[in-house]
């Protein structure tokens, strides 16, 4: 029998179950949305007017459909009992410890909150995976569920991982390229899945809205950010080449890019990529394949992770030797500290371990990142506490301002492309900077002959001259 949703609860009101959610309550007035977390202080960001992450038009969807048809909450077996439909968004990092320690992915989080699903719930529902998840959680997931549930009540489990990047979250989850659903094979898992379907078709149109396999579905989204990943540590080892031949990366991108079998999107070389997803997806694909025997198939995904940390180091490396091979109680302007442009989100960020780098060299690290928290920069240079701040504080001073951070420095290093930097008063910045005056373009992003023409010495990735 076809199931209508009336319900829905999302479990993490994190980077994708927030904006998700929101967007479903935003786009489906007559379904009442109820995002739920543990975390106390997420959840009264959520329903403040400082939402705890930034996302260009986030706070619009929100602030639309707060306290009609969209509820932010603690109350987590409340919010599971009411609905007919359930995200799963909770994190899946890597395992810091045990078995796979370093590789696999820790599903602990996804696990309590299946349990707590089972436990709480006095009807049936569909239980859907939105977390990124190893091949066949799912059976896990059901195994969990069925252990531990009511009599009478029963539990179909989708796949629905979510392709949205940060940045552009509502934009893409607006107009998705695609949404993903995969389900058993069975009558009750179809079923499920059109239930979903009828989500996603109030505002995605059915020919995308594609139905598959749960296995297929959960390793998807393994495969597409592997192989977007893949695409960046192709176009940066190649950057390495033109700068040891002369050519230019971007020229050569483009070139390649035209090719419409290749398509010219993801295609920028950087300093590396950073996120929470990328390097950990493709080390729980190394994992998956390792624990499946296909070394060789590990090993070759394995390449795009050290290619990654190859070119990080690499771009810290060219700043130490451009500066005469050392940088010691030199002051180094870092700009950008998230991961890319448009977030706050600085987890894996490429900023964090080249700022470790110089400062390994003992240099004096100024940083400026137009959103992300003077907070979030010391728990990123602590490692969230592991590594003593006491040591390094007076090496390090956060700046309100780029000007500010770049006063005095011997170098200004790139590191996000915010689009403000384009636009500073690079003339102003370079009379405040002792000659000869260095700009490292890590995102291949500021306008290099200009910035010759004021005076400064440029060097940008993958560009030869
Ligand atoms: P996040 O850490 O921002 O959010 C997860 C939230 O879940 C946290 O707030 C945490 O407190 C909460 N949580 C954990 N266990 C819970 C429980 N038992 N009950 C209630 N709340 C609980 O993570 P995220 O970036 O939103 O990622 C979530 C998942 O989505 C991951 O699997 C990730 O790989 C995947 N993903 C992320 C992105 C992205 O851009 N960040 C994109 C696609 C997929
Ligand atoms: C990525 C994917 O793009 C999403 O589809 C996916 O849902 C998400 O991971 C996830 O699973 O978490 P995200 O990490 O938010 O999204 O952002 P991206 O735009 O993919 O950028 C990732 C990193 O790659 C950034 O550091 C970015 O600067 C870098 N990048 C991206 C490049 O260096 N070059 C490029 O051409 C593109």
């Amino acid at each position: 029998a076809p199931i209508t949703v009336k319900k829905i609860c999302c479990i993490g009101a994190g980077y994708v179950g927030g904006p998700t959610c929101a967007v479903i309550a935003l786009k489906c007035p007559n379904i009442i949305v109820t995002i739920v977390d543990l975390n106390q202080a997420r959840i009264d960001a959520w329903n403040s007017d400082n939402l705890p992450i930034y996302e260009p038009g986030l706070d619009e969807v929100v602030k639309a459909r707060r306290g009609k048809n969209l509820f932010f909450s603690t109350d987590v077996d409340k919010a599971i009992a009411e609905a007919d439909l359930i995200f799963v968004s909770v994190n899946t990092p890597t395992k810091k410890s045990g078995i796979g320690a370093g590789f696999a992915a820790d599903l602990n989080y996804l696990q309590l909150a299946t349990r707590r699903i089972a436990e709480v719930s006095t009807s049936s529902k569909i239980v859907v995976e939105k977390s990124t998840v190893p091949c066949r959680t799912a059976e896990s997931m059901r195994t969990i569920l069925e252990a531990n549930s009511k009599p009478g009540c029963h539990f179909q489990i989708l796949s629905n991982p979510e392709f949205l990047a940060e940045g552009t979250a509502i934009q893409d989850l607006f107009a998705p390229d695609r949404v993903l659903i995969g389900s058993l094979q069975t009558d009750e898992g179809l079923d499920a899945c059109k239930a979903l379907m009828s989500v996603y078709s109030n505002w995605v149109p059915t020919e995308r809205i594609l139905t598959v396999g749960l296995w297929s579905s959960e390793l998807s989204k393994l495969a597409a950010n592997a192989m977007l990943a893949q695409r960046i540590s192709s176009v940066n080892a190649l950057s390495a080449i033109c700068e040891a031949t002369g050519a230019n990366i971007d020229e050569v991108a483009f070139a390649v890019g035209k090719d419409s079998r290749m398509g010219s999107k993801f295609l920028k070389a950087s300093v590396g990529f950073g996120g929470s997803c990328f390097q950990k997806d493709i080390l729980n694909l190394v994992y998956l394949s390792e624990s499946l025997h296909l070394p060789e198939v590990a090993k070759y995904w394995r390449a795009v992770v050290e290619m990654n940390e190859y070119q990080k180091d690499r771009f810290a490396h060219k700043v130490v030797e451009t500066l005469f091979n050392t940088i010691t109680g030199k002051k180094i302007a870092i700009l950008g500290w998230a991961f890319k442009k448009d977030t706050g989100d600085t987890r894996e960020s490429p900023s964090i371990s080249i700022a470790n780098h110089f400062l390994s060299e003992k240099a004096r690290v100024t940083l400026y990142d137009p959103q992300v928290t003077e907070s979030q920069i010391w728990l990123d240079l602590t490692n969230y506490g592991e590594v003593p701040a006491e040591p390094i504080k007076p090496h390090v001073t956060i700046c309100e301002s780029a000007e500010e951070a770049c006063k005095g420095a011997e170098a200004i290093v790139v590191c996000t492309e915010w689009d403000e930097f384009k636009t500073l008063d690079w003339e102003k910045i370079y009379k405040n900077c002792p000659r000869p005056a260095f700009v490292f373009d890590g995102r291949l992003m500021l306008d290099r002959k200009a910035l010759q023409k004021i005076g400064f010495s440029v060097v940008t990735i993958g560009s030869g001259d």
